[in-house]
């Protein structure tokens, strides 16, 4: 008689991060922009964000997230039948970074490409791990998510340069038969119509890099951030509730919420709707700033690391960013 399996679950085997050393803090900020330290901790909860040095990229950056990330999950890169980084901040114009990383990580031969999601990044990527693995298509997933924005930012405008900050994540999915575990559930969704309010303009086809356009700043990031909010308030509100009815559990049974750290005052408000308790959110908006699709693994990993998510405990991811894109996952841990 043959055994009933079930289709195999996505869990995380071991998780990595990577923060540059240089500090800059909102006083620093003030020597630069017409900006006071108590406009940003007030309006964002940010204190200070990490800043990559020129010898620094994307890459660098994955690479040291992934490495830790391996070993965590006591796997050699040879293991790995899919690499994923979500940025928008990649090392090159092309190829991917997630192939750059290959390269770094001396492994060849599996499939490997970026996710071009904002903030979303490291969410779209758990989602394509855990379709990869439950259909049988990969047994080990590495996805990171990992930016340098300090590289995109306008250092004169005060409106961006205050919230964003570099780093990466990363995280080693594989597969389990354990029902009770793994990722339970995902949504992930995406709204077009609202690209103009959060996008870099330069650099694309649209418009290709020449003298006029880097007069003009088109590579730097624009954000028309109050309508930003909302929409961000809204949807990882609406995201989180579609995960947690499909997986059937309700706000107060969350152990972590592990939400995008873009603003302490969306994390307070998406909370207070979810019915999320207050110490059980996970904020570190205040040391890194914005680091975009690698904000929700590196708090991950401080969390893995800090032996604050323990096995059994059911954590909700949960991010929004540039496209308009949103992802919320559910994992039982
Ligand atoms: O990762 C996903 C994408 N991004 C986000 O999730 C960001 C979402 N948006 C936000 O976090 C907030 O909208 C911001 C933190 C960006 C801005 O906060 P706000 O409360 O929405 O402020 P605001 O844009 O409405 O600006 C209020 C005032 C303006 O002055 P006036 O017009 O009222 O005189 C701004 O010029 O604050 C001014 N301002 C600043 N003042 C001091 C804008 N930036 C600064 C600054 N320092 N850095």
């Amino acid at each position: 008689m043959t055994e009933r399996r079930h289709p195999p679950r996505a869990r995380i085997l071991g998780t990595g991060r990577c923060l540059p050393d240089t500090v800059v803090t909102n006083a620093d900020l003030e020597a630069r922009v017409d900006t006071s330290d108590e406009w940003i901790r007030t309006r964002t909860g940010i204190r200070e964000r990490r800043i990559a040095p020129p010898s620094i990229d994307t890459c660098d950056l994955c690479e040291e997230a992934a490495r830790q990330a391996l070993e965590a999950a006591d796997l050699r890169p040879d293991d790995l039948d899919l690499i994923l980084v979500g940025t928008v901040t990649p090392a090159l114009g092309f190829p991917a970074t997630a192939c750059l990383l290959q390269e770094r990580l001396g492994t060849r031969g599996q499939m490997a490409f970026d996710l071009s999601a904002g903030c979303t990044g490291f969410l779209y990527a758990l989602s394509v791990a855990d379709s990869f693995i439950r259909s049988g298509n990969a047994r080990y997933v590495l996805a990171v998510g990992a930016e340098t924005l300090s590289r995109i930012v306008d250092w004169d405008d005060r409106s961006t340069c205050v919230l964003f900050g570099d780093g990466a994540g990363a995280a080693v999915f594989g597969p389990t038969q354990d029902p009770e575990r793994g990722v339970l559930a995902t949504r992930m969704a995406a709204d077009g119509s609202y690209w103009p309010l959060l996008h870099m303009p330069g650099g694309g086809s649209r418009h290709p890099a020449s003298a006029e356009s880097l007069a003009q700043g088109l590579h730097y990031v624009k954000m028309q951030g109050n309508e930003v909010f909302k929409v961000a308030v809204r949807t990882l509100h609406q995201v989180a509730e579609e995960v947690l009815e499909a997986a059937g559990v309700s706000g107060d049974q969350v152990d972590w919420f592990v939400p995008h750290q873009a603003n302490r005052r969306i994390i307070d408000a998406v909370r207070l709707r979810l019915k999320v308790p207050a110490e059980r959110v996970y904020v570190n908006v205040h040391r890194y700033g914005n680091t975009s699709a690698a904000s929700v693994p590196i708090a991950l990993d401080e969390m893995v690391r800090g032996g604050k998510i323990r096995p059994g405990h059911r954590v909700l991811l949960d991010a929004f960013g540039a496209g308009f894109t949103f992802g919320a996952a559910l994992i039982r841990w």
